[in-house]
């Protein structure tokens, strides 16, 4: 069975302190046993302030973004061993926002995600076409593309430490969520390719929803049978609006 995951994606926004006063405001309203495994992305700055405002909790810290070595001359970077120290169990790779804005190619995301298999942290790597691409009927073409070509290309992936986040552009910040049945249809066509590429580990994959994703519309998507959590931009930054979607995160009735 795969555990339902729900990552928060602060994007560039909150400095330390606002940082703390939202673990705080969280951790308090959360109850002891929430449904899904519950994950927050903030800015790197305030990674370990994160890390240890949530220590205990049922939250863990993840970062947006990572460099593919180790150590070295690579001005501006941070590294998979440097995560690892401060408490990282996650890290989105291939975010849209990083393919447009900072060039990455689906190569640089694959051995973004292989260094931190390696070192048995968890890869979020996202996939998602444009308006453009969808409107042109290439939506399988471009995402499997990026399925192929973004996951690392490792002997025997640790496939229950893989997730995949389709994160349609044209729904990201925009308030125009994928319909539960489109997303279901992208998400099953990337169980499939999972399928093609690690075999019989394709089923301990989480596959999350990206795109505009909100305390009312979350119940819905999770019904779906290959959506297995959301990644969650926007309304994530509201301590409030992030509890309302794991409360309404009601999995058990989601999959009859
Ligand atoms: P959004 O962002 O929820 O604000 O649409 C999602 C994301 O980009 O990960």
């Amino acid at each position: 069975m795969r555990r339902p995951l729900l990552v928060a994606n602060w994007k560039m926004n909150k400095n330390r302190a606002e940082a703390r006063a939202w673990a705080e405001a969280l951790v308090n309203d959360l109850g002891p046993d929430p449904a899904a495994e519950l994950v927050v992305a903030p800015p790197f700055t305030a990674l370990e302030t994160l890390s240890t405002a949530l220590s205990g909790s049922a939250v863990q810290v993840a970062a947006q973004n990572v460099a593919s070595a180790a150590a070295g001359a690579y001005t501006g970077e941070i590294s998979v061993p440097m995560l690892a120290e401060i408490g990282c169990r996650y890290c989105i790779v291939g975010h849209s926002e990083r393919r447009a804005l900072f060039s990455e190619s689906d190569q640089v995301v694959s051995a973004k995600a292989a260094a931190l298999l390696e070192a048995g942290l968890r890869p979020i790597v996202c996939v998602g076409e444009s308006e453009a691409e969808r409107k042109g009927g290439q939506t399988a073409e471009i995402v499997g593309r990026q399925l192929e070509t973004s996951l690392p290309a490792m002997e025997t992936p640790a496939a229950g430490d893989l997730v995949v986040a389709y994160e349609p552009i044209w729904a990201i910040g925009t308030g125009v969520t994928a319909t539960p049945g489109q997303a279901q249809e992208v998400h099953e066509f990337l169980r499939e390719g999972l399928r093609k590429i690690m075999g019989a580990g394709a089923e301990q994959v989480r596959v999350l929803y990206g795109g505009s994703v909100n305390p009312e519309n979350i119940e819905s998507l999770m019904a779906q049978p290959d959506i297995d959590g959301a990644l969650i931009g926007g309304a994530s930054l509201e301590p409030e609006s992030f509890r309302q979607i794991v409360a309404n995160c009601h999995l058990e009735n989601s999959s009859s």
